[in-house]
């Protein structure tokens, strides 16, 4: 990933933002892609959102070594303008590899273009909040943390829905452990045949 030449943004990025977290990490963020601060630093969300994003996960009980953040691009589009479709699809092999390493429970869209690969053509205002099973996940959409450094509005819905991460945490991490349960006891039953 450190030398992908795959789109334009190659040419001017300082270095590549691939992410972070640990591998066992059950929750992953997916943000858009990196601003000033993430290209000098090459590490995700460590800019003023990065700020609100800590503090959104100090609301979900989390510190942010406890989850893997990242981006659907990993490298900064000129002067923060929005990725470009053609951009997103070279870039999506890299996110569909995380996804499959990580194996994520929870998947936290932060904002459209990462809410996009699940939710195509819906409205971030009609969908926050509101997780969807997909690709072996939980998918909870949320505004991007970005958007509510301009729009107060904003802010309260990102925390309230950053209260609700918890309990679908817990019932995941429920409906995991009775899965693993069930097969454990499954050999056992076999055996009786
Ligand atoms: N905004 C993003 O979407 N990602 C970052 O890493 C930083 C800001």
């Amino acid at each position: 990933m450190v030398t992908c030449q795959e789109c334009g943004l190659a040419r001017g990025r300082s270095q590549v933002v691939p992410g972070e977290g640990p591998e066992d990490a059950e929750i992953m963020f997916i943000g858009e892609g990196p601003g000033m601060h993430e290209d000098r630093q090459g590490r995700p969300f460590v800019g003023p959102a990065g700020q609100l994003l800590e503090e959104l996960l100090a609301l979900m009980g989390l510190r942010r070594d406890q989850v893997y953040i990242c981006n659907v691009i990993k490298c900064r589009p000129p002067n923060n303008r929005d990725p470009l479709p053609n951009e997103i699809a070279a870039c999506r092999h890299w996110l569909d590899d995380q996804i499959r390493l990580l194996r994520p429970k929870i998947i936290v869209t932060l904002g459209r273009y990462s809410m996009a690969r699940w939710f195509p053509g819906q409205s971030i205002s009609k969908v926050h909040g509101r997780p969807i099973q997909r690709d072996g996940a939980y998918v909870f959409p949320m505004y991007h943390p970005a958007a509510a450094l301009h729009q107060q509005s904003l802010r309260a819905a990102l925390e309230e829905d950053a209260r609700k991460l918890p309990g679908l945490l817990a019932q995941v991490q429920r409906a995991h452990s009775e899965t693993l349960v069930a097969a454990e006891e499954r050999p056992t039953q076999l055996s009786l045949f």
